[in-house]
């Protein structure tokens, strides 16, 4: 199944709760919630007292993206939040075996990232103990960049890896400048969660969009 996460990112912060009721009333089945601590990245956005909030407004799966360094120290605050799926980023400072365990032990799913410039093998240790990979398709930090088309042989290689150890159920999801046209690429390398933040919320009408989106991943 075709996922679309749209980053709240990239909405109107005032209307946090509304957006979210647009979103899925739109048909997206997910909500990307970036979470950036000033210091991993350049920008500091939201903290779990946001996602509890909004969490209680909330129908859809809660898919958080911590682009923090120490997400070790902060998973149970974002898990007591309500955050469903919780992402850290392998380059973060926190240790990558205890991170998932952590996430698994507050009842949550845990996922593990990439940036560009990190090699697809760096999360092979990792793949049996994670319920999704994030394939960053632009630099953490800033939502509406640019695609980055040469990440597409890393979601390949993670894809055939997963395939190729029988984790057929792995979400590998692309995060990053994800529109009506870059989408196509990324499902057929094999990505099936797509975050999509300004694409969706510049768009007149997010229902249209989304289905738009859904069918051009449907590969
Ligand atoms: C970037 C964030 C993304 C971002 C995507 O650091 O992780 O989730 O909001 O936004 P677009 O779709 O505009 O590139
Ligand atoms: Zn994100």
């Amino acid at each position: 199944m075709v996922i679309i996460s749209p980053s709240l990112l990239s909405c109107d912060f005032a209307k946090m709760g509304e957006e979210v009721k647009r979103m899925e009333d739109a048909g997206a089945q997910w909500m990307h919630i970036d979470v950036m601590d000033g210091h991993f990245v350049p920008n500091i956005t939201i903290g779990a007292p946001v996602v509890k909030s909004l969490k209680k407004e909330m129908n859809s799966v809660a898919d958080v993206h911590l682009m923090i360094s120490d997400p070790l120290k902060y998973a149970e605050d974002f898990a007591k939040a309500g955050a469903d799926f919780i992402t850290f980023h392998v380059e973060s400072d926190s240790d990558p075996v205890e991170t998932i365990n952590k996430i698994r032990e507050l009842g949550c799913k845990p996922s593990i990232s990439i940036k560009p410039k990190t090699p697809a093998e760096t999360i092979f240790p990792y793949l049996e103990m994670v319920d999704m990979v994030l394939v960053m398709t632009v630099e953490p930090g800033f939502g509406g960049q640019s695609f980055m088309a040469d990440m597409m042989p890393k979601v390949k290689t993670i894809r055939e890896e997963c395939e190729r150890r029988g984790l057929h159920d792995m979400y590998i999801e692309v995060d990053g400048g994800i529109d009506t046209n870059t989408i196509s690429v990324a499902a057929e390398a094999g990505a099936n969660a797509f975050v999509s933040g300004s694409a969706i919320f510049k768009a007149p009408d997010a229902k249209v969009i989304i289905s738009e989106l859904k069918e051009k991943a449907s590969v």
